[in-house]
């Protein structure tokens, strides 16, 4: 019979059996038995589970191999999927034919049999891969772009690449990585030598003129601007891609590069886009859970038993809508003591969301209607001058995975905010220019991709479900 490439996924099934199949992968742990052959579990990522390879004496080589068939060694194997009469595994391969293309020393491997902690796993971020959770978490994570991908898809909304070099600060808080190509030591050096300028100390400014784009330019915070120049022309639309904050903030919920989705609707006031995104969270979840279900049962059983049982009571109930005002009287009647008093006006904590969300309402919450203090200049100012138009989606466990908000589309109104924001409307004509023409009411929201995957897999740390994480003092590799 023809032999036939196939991978771990499809080998481990019962339709499998019976067939000639050549496998490539990496040996998960290799065991000798006494009667004189040898079992390897073997990896290829595809799928949760190891084939079992059942490598026999006869097969070419048995003893050189065996030698050097350690955790961490790649091979090909060829051999018979047969029904597996021991008890783990439904299939097997009896092995007829094995090459080992690269060994692993098994005294300097770094993974050993023995539980890792995370924190290790980071410092070896190229092999953590070879773990039973970052493999799992590298399949939901790639079924959960899918899903996202596939939800917008299915709905018309254009995907458009929003430019990760800009000149315009979204989320208008200064925390933007700078792009340059001027000479930092250089420039500090005449700064050094230039001494008092005009009677001013350290008078020394930088001419951008002499910098690449000829001005200062930065990493994107979001894309949510330029996305709005799209939706407001062509339709409904959404980015999906990487994101930079430069924010000093070392939190379990932090990256300072992370991944961000975000649709942007015309003709879509606040109420429609809290109801795309609550379709949107439950949908893609949901996806998640079907395509992923062994994966899932993973971090149930390793990493947090409420993991699936949260997930399907998120998508099977209706989240809570709540105004700002509203969530603060509650939290002020809670009868709680916060580390962060509340009141009117504060921004809310993650012990704030994390009592609404967990004890109060048990469910996700949606909450509307900020101050306009503390939210950014494109949100639309509602009639009490005091709000905007808002919306935080809060879920169990996590906190804010969600931020959003209508989009303010009077002119004169717009203009004035971004002067209360400190920003120069002046820079951001082109923005301004969707409101002088044919502007119409919008909405859209941004989904933190790594804030989606701590929710499903209950993972506790953010650096955790993202391949290299990038946080303060933290770029390795
Ligand atoms: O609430 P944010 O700042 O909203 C925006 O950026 C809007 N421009 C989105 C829009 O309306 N188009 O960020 C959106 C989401 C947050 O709810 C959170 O899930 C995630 O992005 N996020 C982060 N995730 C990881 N690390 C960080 N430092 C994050 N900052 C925000
Ligand atoms: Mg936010």
């Amino acid at each position: 019979m023809a032999t036939e490439r196939m991978k771990v996924k499809a080998a481990v099934t019962a339709d499998a059996i019976g067939k000639t199949v050549d496998v490539r992968g990496w040996v998960r742990t290799k065991r000798e038995s006494k009667q004189g052959f040898a079992f390897v579990e073997l990896n290829d990522g595809s799928c949760f589970q190891n084939l079992q390879l059942v490598i026999e004496q006869t097969v070419p080589g048995y003893a050189d191999l065996l030698k050097q068939l350690h955790t961490g060694a790649s091979l090909r194997a060829v051999g018979e999927l047969k029904a597996s009469p021991a008890k783990g595994q439904a299939v097997e391969l009896a092995v007829r034919e094995l090459e080992l293309y690269g060994s692993a020393d098994p005294d300097s491997y770094p993974l050993q049999k023995k539980q890792h902690s995370f924190e290790f796993l980071r410092d070896i971020a190229h092999l953590r891969w070879r773990t039973n959770t970052f493999g799992a978490m590298a399949r939901v994570r790639n079924a959960l772009c899918d899903a996202i991908h596939r939800f917008f898809q299915d709905r018309g909304f254009l995907y458009v690449h929003t430019p990760i070099i800009t000149t315009s600060d979204c989320e208008g808080a200064g925390q933007m990585f700078q792009v340059t190509t001027l000479d930092l030591a250089r420039l500090a050096s005449l700064q050094a030598t230039a001494g008092p300028a005009g009677g001013k100390p350290g008078g020394f400014e930088v001419d951008f003129g002499q910098d690449f784009f000829g001005k200062r330019a930065s990493l994107t915070v979001s894309g949510q601007l330029e996305g709005e120049t799209v939706a407001c022309s062509i339709g409904d639309c959404y980015t999906f891609g990487p994101t930079f904050r430069a924010e000093n903030s070392n939190t379990t919920r932090h990256l300072a590069e992370f991944w961000m989705v975000e649709p942007e609707m015309p003709f879509y006031d606040l109420d429609d886009n809290a109801k795309l995104a609550e379709t949107f969270i439950r949908t893609i979840l949901q996806n998640v859970l079907d395509r992923c279900p062994r994966d899932m049962e993973f971090f149930r059983e390793r990493i947090d038993a409420q993991a699936i049982e949260r997930i399907r009571s998120i998508v099977e109930n209706d989240f809570v809508r709540l105004p700002y005002t509203e969530a603060i009287t509650l939290l002020e009647q809670s009868g709680q003591t916060f580390e962060f008093p509340v009141k009117w006006g504060i921004d809310l904590q993650s012990e704030h969301e994390r009592y609404l969300t967990e004890k109060k309402f048990g469910r996700p919450v949606i909450l509307t209607d900020y101050p306009r203090e503390i939210k950014s200049f494109y949100m639309r100012v509602n009639d009490d001058g005091k709000t905007v138009r808002a919306m935080d989606v809060l879920v169990p466990g996590v906190g804010e995975i969600i931020g959003g908000s209508q989009r303010e589309e009077r002119l004169d109104v717009l203009q004035a905010r971004m002067v209360e924001c400190g920003l120069n409307p002046d820079d951001y004509w082109w923005y301004l220019d969707l409101r002088r023409y044919g502007t119409v009411p919008h909405a859209g929201f941004g989904l933190g991709l790594e804030r989606a995957l701590l929710l499903l897999t209950g993972m506790a740390n953010i650096r955790d479900v993202i391949p290299y994480p990038r946080t303060p003092k933290h770029a390795e590799f």
